[in-house]
């Protein structure tokens, strides 16, 4: 998703803004743009590409102690020079992020005006507005401005007539400010402001702020309202790759911590969250989610349904929102999104809440937008993911939704036997065993076509591990429930086509060996991930990997991570980052 960078202080913004920009990167884009005020004129770069290509371009010695800059992933045209941000018009020069769904009326309307237009971008319309509501009061322009737009926006604004501040405000896209010694800092994000940033602000929907060398004021639609500021020590918290040459594997390797921290957490959290009588009453269950969160709950469903016989349903959070869902009284909506800011799982909480769900939002971002739409938080704790590909905020998320799960039980007056007490432990020994994941992805990398395939918890696992490949190794893959393979998918395997199978659940092993058996006797390679040894060696098993026992159905805790793995070894096979996957954004904020 597009990134924001402001700073506004005592010292040269340019290295700054580069700086925040290079921190921004994971959010994933594809142009780049700085631009300075000083003395009342504008000084920008703009380029296609990476952010390094700024600084060659010689953004570091742009000067001025006042600035803005972006990374867009490209919505609305091409990623070209000219679409990338800032955009100019008159005084004013803008960052957006987000989507302006009623741009092309207002285009119409500047261009009515004779106005020109110098990319085919949306957020462009924002700068001509701002310059047509110009009422020689910054906040008051921006105000009558943004009542003009609908859809969402992130904006941080210069306005040469008020060379010492930046205005900002948003709508359905993420905004934080970071206030230090030496000035204020703007982002989209927390990691680009975070080491710098004594205390950090977290601006809501509706708010506003203007930001000087010194002090932000804050504001809603009416008046200047006060925020509170978290002051935690932000310089502390790690968003550095260290030793590691990915995030991604970086982030695998703190699955065990991530666990732990969860369950943990989750043990205080849930006590004081009131959330035992909402359980008592909870009738039906509504996930929705995107993505790898949208897996997590796939596996949640089974749990809660095998453990609390509550019945639950899992829906892709971009299909919900438009389905013109039936919330029955009673309804749980448990609304699953690492970072609290994908658009669609944000509408579909949204709708959920007005038609009277009890929204519950599991999180891994604490002040994300998602939160301050729930009813309830309860939050995973991952720590910082930067890595395009979901890894460790998966496992989080499995362990806050299975401990849900053993609660919504007790709720329901069962007392299930089970504990999620020593995964961590077990996830510790599962990453110190994945040298062999590298020779399997030597052979998979070649391939053209990959299957997943798994039943029950497992079939999470076969979804999870599909998508993990795909979109970090660009191999063609899909995940299939081990017993749908007959009714047409069969049809695709040979030998050139390795399926990856999942199998932890002793009761339907035979059943899952049957599939196995008509995919290997048509010469499909199959590579097993079990945790019942006896499996491993039948004769039918090309590879297979050994999980450590573990209670089945909270097996994909441990299941997902040599899929993890695999996806993250054969990307590097394939010649990719895995950081920085092609198309892809970190956080999905437009629709
Ligand atoms: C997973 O690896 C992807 N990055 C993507 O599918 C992601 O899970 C999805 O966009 C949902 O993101 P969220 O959890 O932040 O809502």
């Amino acid at each position: 998703m597009c990134g924001i960078m402001g700073y506004v202080g005592k010292k040269n913004a340019a290295p700054i803004i580069y700086e925040g920009l290079k921190k921004l990167e994971y959010r994933g884009y594809d142009s780049a743009g700085v631009a300075l005020l000083q003395d009342g004129f504008y000084t920008a770069i703009k380029c296609s590409g990476r952010v390094e290509e700024l600084k060659k371009r010689g953004a570091l010695n742009l000067s001025g102690k006042i600035g803005i800059g972006h990374t867009r992933w490209a919505t609305h045209g091409a990623p070209t020079p000219e679409n990338a941000h800032p955009h100019f018009y008159g005084k004013f020069a803008i960052v957006h992020n987000g989507i302006i769904e009623n741009y092309a009326e207002l285009m119409h309307e500047c261009l009515e005006r004779g106005e020109k237009f110098s990319s085919s971008t949306d957020s462009e319309v924002i700068a001509h507005l701002l310059a047509f509501y110009d009422c020689g009061n910054f906040l008051e322009t921006v105000k009558k401005t943004v009542r003009r737009l609908r859809g969402s926006y992130a904006l941080a604004i210069l306005c040469s007539d008020f060379p010492n501040e930046i205005a900002v405000c948003r709508e359905k896209s993420p905004l934080v400010l970071g206030v230090s010694e030496d000035g204020v800092r703007i982002a989209s994000d927390l990691p680009a402001i975070a080491s710098e940033s004594k205390t950090v602000y977290v601006l809501r929907d509706g708010e506003f702020a203007l930001v000087g060398q010194k002090k932000v004021s804050f504001y809603d639609q009416e008046r200047e309202i006060q925020k509170e500021g978290m002051t935690e020590s932000f310089a502390s918290q790690n968003f550095s790759r260290g030793k590691y040459e990915h995030y991604m594997w970086k982030e695998i390797e703190e699955i065990p911590t991530a666990i732990d921290q969860t369950l943990r957490n989750f043990k205080v959290n849930f006590c004081f969250s009131g959330l035992c009588e909402v359980l008592c009453q909870t009738e039906y269950i509504e996930i929705v989610a995107c993505g790898t969160a949208y897996h997590s709950g796939i596996a949640a469903k089974y749990v809660f349904e095998k453990l609390a016989r509550v019945k639950t349903n899992v829906s892709v959070a971009s299909e919900f929102r438009y389905a013109d869902p039936i919330i029955s009284p009673h309804t749980l909506v448990i609304a699953v999104s690492q970072s609290g800011e994908t658009a669609d799982t944000l509408a579909a909480a949204e709708l959920a809440k007005q038609r009277g769900a009890y929204v519950l939002a599991v999180t891994n971002v604490a002040h994300s937008s998602l939160t301050s739409i729930a009813d309830r938080v309860l939050q995973t704790y991952a720590g910082t993911e930067i890595g395009v590909a979901a890894t460790k905020s998966f496992n989080a998320q499995l362990s806050l939704l299975f401990s849900l799960a053993l609660e919504l039980a007790k709720a329901k007056g069962m007392s299930p036997n089970l504990t999620l007490d020593g995964f961590s432990l077990l996830s510790r020994q599962v990453i110190l065993s994945l040298n062999k994941i590298q020779e399997y992805a030597e052979e998979i990398s070649k391939a053209n076509h990959v299957l997943f395939i798994g039943r029950g918890v497992d079939y999470c696992c076969a979804l999870e591990g599909s998508l993990k490949l795909k979109e970090i190794s660009y191999l063609p893959s899909e995940g299939y429930p081990a017993g749908e393979l007959k009714h047409g998918t069969l049809a695709l395997i040979d030998e050139k086509t390795p399926v990856i199978a999942i199998l932890t659940r002793r009761e339907l092993a035979e059943k899952t060996m049957n599939a196995l058996c008509e995919v290997s006797a048509r010469g499909g390679k199959i590579y097993l991930f079990t945790t019942l040894p006896e499996y491993a060696e039948r004769e039918e098993i090309y590879r297979s990997f050994l999980l450590p026992s573990c209670e089945e159905l909270f097996s994909p805790l441990l299941a997902v991570i040599p899929l993890q793995a695999l996806a993250y070894f054969t990307a590097l096979k394939r010649g990719n980052d895995p950081d920085k996957p092609r198309h892809l954004a970190k956080s999905v904020t437009v629709e």
